[in-house]
């Protein structure tokens, strides 16, 4: 094994298991098989392929659901019927299929890595860029049109190179880009705590840790379906596989919020279920990110979403502690940190590499699941340590069913985006933001005395602060993704909502101070009012809230 190289891929034994080099000393290897290794002998032939795993790139990924070494799940079934043969190999994309290539530049034109040239419609809402891959230079000699295959060559350079459109990348190498842009844009998600408290940046990252059954799986696929993202790569990495199982029944069937198509046609689901072997499941996060990039730089915004990163380590301890590897915290690997940290820095908003000043980026959402909710794990904490910003599940607030259960006190996000929001937005969306968050905490203090003694026990200046902060977490905070008009709430209504709460507080202050009681401020009348905000539809503000706020 002495030319063996370090993560190359290799077939194992006469069913040609599919595995990949781990460690090597002297001339002898080991090999992680990504499948079930029944049926190996000793003796059995091992070839090496030369190069490490590699993702395929190109037209056929969105609508796919491919497991963690990008075999084509459906394609297997429709091959194999319902269980995975093992040694099954597959090209990820299909190699009958034919698609419309659209020439974008002519002969004789000088291009380089990156540059786009030409288009294929992929599915009905996006359109695929052929971009020439890294590493090649040229003049085209000869660029067709028409119907092609993957791998017929839609141009030819000058010194024979045939560009086909599909590519190749080693799955754990970061795809190359020109510059890294700070973005100033929020990634929307249409939920309301995390767009009004603690938005993240399109291209920025964060983790939503919590407890069993607080809602991550929930709560990644209702960003899935309405984040203001262009393509959606979801992997379901290591969790049960049921959950999976509904979520690819049902995914296929979602319309697409934004173009009326479904969902699928913008999509790559990338599915390993805990009794799926671990090695690929440790590969599946580096597939998914390495689709994702490969759409960032055809200029998309893309949304990785991960659910969870905890199975994702789980698996690497696993692996690591087969290697009889030192271990450290909790039985993690020592590199635990440096692999979470060099995962999390593939996010980002780039310049594209190629002619043209595309800009594309890679927005990474990933559930941690904490064993026992306990948050200083040394996954939850790596991550965190990466990562700008966290949506806190908390379990309590999941067993009173107020969802998301983002919890407003653990939460943050070092993402600033007052600005973006003051331009596009409002100029007083900071100072209505700092309102909210202040009365959530002043009300989370005044919650220990009401639990203690109750309500009637506190100055009437403390029990406004009480009323309003339940009604804004019955009415603001909670959110329900199955609700058609509140599923997705548009900042503009957000804002209005916002602004509708703080008038209301504010009445309520003028009114205590003209003497009249809690109870003569907060009648049903009004609180309906507030209740019914969210259903609301959204074009109809803000004509509904001037409406409202002139009652108040
Ligand atoms: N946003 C939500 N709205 C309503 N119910 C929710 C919401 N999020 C979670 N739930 C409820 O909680 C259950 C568990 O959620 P799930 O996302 O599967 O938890 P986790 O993935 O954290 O274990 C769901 O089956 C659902 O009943
Ligand atoms: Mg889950």
């Amino acid at each position: 094994m002495r030319r063996s190289k370090m993560y190359n891929l290799v077939f194992a034994g006469e069913m040609r298991l599919i595995g990949e080099v781990i460690r090597i000393e002297d001339d002898r290897a080991t090999i992680q098989v990504y499948e079930e290794t029944d049926g190996l002998t000793l003796g059995g032939e091992i070839i090496d392929t030369g190069g490490p795993l590699c993702a395929e790139l190109g037209p056929g990924l969105l609508s796919s659901i491919f497991d963690g070494i990008q075999r084509p799940l459906a394609g297997i079934a429709k091959e194999a019927g319902g269980i995975i043969p093992t040694g099954v190999t597959m090209p990820a994309l299909d190699r009958q299929k034919r698609w419309r290539f659209t020439p974008l530049v002519e002969p004789g034109r000088e291009i380089g890595a990156g540059d786009v040239i030409g288009t294929i419609q992929e599915t009905a809402s996006i359109t695929h860029r052929v971009m020439i891959p890294t590493g090649v230079r040229g003049v085209i000699k000869e660029i067709r049109t028409g119907d092609m295959c993957l791998e017929d060559p839609v141009a030819t350079l000058q010194d024979g190179t045939d560009i086909r459109p599909v590519q190749r990348w080693p799955v754990r190498r970061p795809r190359p880009f020109t510059r890294k842009i700070t973005s100033e844009a929020p990634f929307i998600t249409g939920q309301r705590i995390i767009d009004t408290l603690f938005p993240i940046a399109s291209g920025g990252s964060v983790i939503i840790p919590g407890g069993f059954g607080t809602g991550k799986t929930v709560l990644e696929q209702t960003l899935a379906k309405f984040a203001r993202a262009d393509i959606i790569i979801y992997i379901g990495c290591g969790e049960r596989g049921n959950e999976i199982a509904e979520v690819l029944t049902r995914f296929p069937g979602l319309e697409d919020p934004y173009t009326g198509h479904p969902l699928m046609d913008r999509s790559t689901l990338i599915v390993n279920t805990s009794n799926m072997p671990v090695a690929a499941r440790e590969a599946s996060i580096y597939t998914g990110i390495t689709i994702g990039e490969y759409y960032r730089d055809m200029g998309y915004n893309v949304a990785v979403l991960a659910d969870s990163v905890s199975r994702w380590a789980e698996a690497m301890r696993e692996i690591s502690g087969r290697l009889e590897e030192l271990p450290g915290e909790e039985g993690f690997p020592m590199y635990l940190a440096s692999r979470l940290a060099a995962f999390y820095e593939r996010a980002g908003m780039v310049e594209c590499t190629g002619q043209g000043g595309r800009k594309g980026s890679v927005t990474v959402c990933t559930a941690v699941s904490p064993p026992g909710g306990d948050f200083s794990e040394p996954v939850t904490q790596s991550a965190l340590r990466v990562t700008g910003a966290m949506w806190a599940l908390d379990t309590h607030l999941a067993r009173r069913r107020h969802f998301p259960a983002i919890h407003w006190g653990k939460s943050f996000s070092l993402y600033r985006l007052d600005e973006w929001f003051c331009k596009n937005i409002a100029t007083d969306w900071p100072q209505l933001k700092g309102w909210l968050m202040a009365l959530l905490q002043k009300d989370e203090e005044l919650q220990d005395v009401v639990q203690l003694v109750g309500p009637d026990a506190l100055q009437d200046q403390d029990r406004v602060v009480v009323e309003m902060g339940f009604l804004i977490r019955e009415n603001y905070l909670q959110q329900s993704p199955y609700s058609p008009e509140d599923a997705f709430c548009p900042l503009k209504k957000q804002y209005w909502m916002l602004k509708i709460f703080f008038k209301a507080y504010e009445s309520a202050l003028k009114e205590l101070g003209e003497g009249h009681s809690i109870d003569e401020i907060f009648t049903t009348g009004r609180k309906v009012i507030l209740a019914d905000l969210k259903n609301i539809p959204g074009e109809k503000f803000p004509e509904a809230a001037e409406e409202i706020i002139k009652g108040l």
